[in-house]
């Protein structure tokens, strides 16, 4: 234990480790593979420290893509996920990585999370319901989600950003946003066109965004500055729903075409496969993931950071339900 009073303060009672959640459909390769085994090096070096700790992972299954593969290959969205959940732990336990649990966003546990913290977010007040524009690829007759527009970014012109995020100066990015937009599907232009969404008011959370990352002491360089910076010049709402099937359901009258954004749910799926871990055990969860005792720590890519230091705390925050915040 002293060892654990020295690393992380007097109350540190458990760590969870978690690694940035794999898409289902991503082959592992060493880009997703540096976090999981850093993570797992870790892990290791806390059970031999005899530190009360788990290191939870899960595949990332909803979204998109996983419809349009699981299409191509002829299969339901379902059956595609379990036998690519099934292959990518294979190849997790031949490099030894030492999960105590791998679960899946897909998972019951995951849907009811999602739908309970959104609840949350929506009593108090966080929850913005809104027609916006969207773009639509004609061609595929689909509407586009972010990561299959590509574009100029406007903050750094950088001719190859994504719909969601800008590689080369790391903003999050809305689709909307990008110059000369082409859709990944087919090629074509997409047009602008109206639907309605929910959207998570980071224009009322970010002071309290803020106010977190002020406090953490022990972070340096981006991964405080950055999201930083990105308050000072204003956050605006983000959108948290899509017009998908392959996802969590949003409880609200008028969105039953619709499901939550993988990258509402994904992080939540850490909090739901630690829930199928507890269960496992026979242990409470809240003592992982409610305690003051208990650290939450991520292992992540620097594409995943914005995610990580902004829409995922912001969820946490805005919920108001106890829920540790990355450590
Ligand atoms: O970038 C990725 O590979 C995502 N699947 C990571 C998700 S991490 C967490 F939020 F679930
Ligand atoms: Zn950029």
């Amino acid at each position: 234990m002293k060892d654990l009073e020295d690393l992380y303060g007097q109350t540190t009672e458990r760590i969870l480790v978690t690694c940035a959640l794999p898409y289902v459909n991503n082959v592992p390769h060493l880009g997703n593979m540096v976090p999981i085994l850093s993570a797992d090096v870790y892990s290791r070096y806390l059970r031999l420290k005899e530190i009360p700790s788990i290191y939870i992972c899960a595949t990332d299954e909803h979204g998109t893509r996983t419809e349009m593969e699981a299409s191509k290959k002829g299969v339901g969205e379902e059956e595609y996920c379990a036998d690519l959940h099934r292959k990518m732990l294979e190849i997790f336990q031949w490099f030894h990585v030492d999960f105590d649990h791998f679960g899946r966003t897909s998972c019951e546990q995951n849907h009811q999370l999602t739908q309970s913290i959104f609840g949350a977010l929506e009593k108090n007040g966080y929850v913005l319901d809104e027609e916006n524009e969207q773009l639509y690829d004609l061609e595929a007759e689909m509407y586009l989600p972010d990561t299959y527009v590509t574009g100029t970014c406007p903050y750094c012109s950088n001719s190859e950003a994504q719909g969601d995020q800008c590689d080369v100066c790391g903003r999050l990015l809305d689709p909307l946003e990008l110059i000369s937009p082409k859709s990944k599907v087919s090629g074509a232009t997409p047009e602008k066109r109206s639907t309605r969404h929910l959207f998570l008011r980071l224009d009322l959370l970010s002071p309290k965004i803020k106010s977190w990352l002020e406090a953490q002491e022990h972070w340096e360089g981006i991964i405080k500055n950055q999201p930083l910076g990105w308050i000072a010049e204003g956050m605006r709402p983000r959108a948290i729903t899509r017009d998908l099937k392959w996802g969590v359901k949003v409880p609200r009258e008028g969105f039953q075409d619709k499901v939550f954004y993988v990258w509402f749910d994904a992080p939540i799926g850490y909090i739901a496969a630690t829930a199928e871990w507890a269960e496992k055990e026979g242990v409470v969860l809240e003592d992982w993931w409610k305690s003051e005792k208990s650290r939450v720590i991520h292992f992540l890519g620097k594409d995943n950071v914005p995610f990580h230091t902004i829409m995922w705390p912001a969820t946490l925050i805005g919920s108001d339900q106890g829920w540790s915040l990355p450590y």
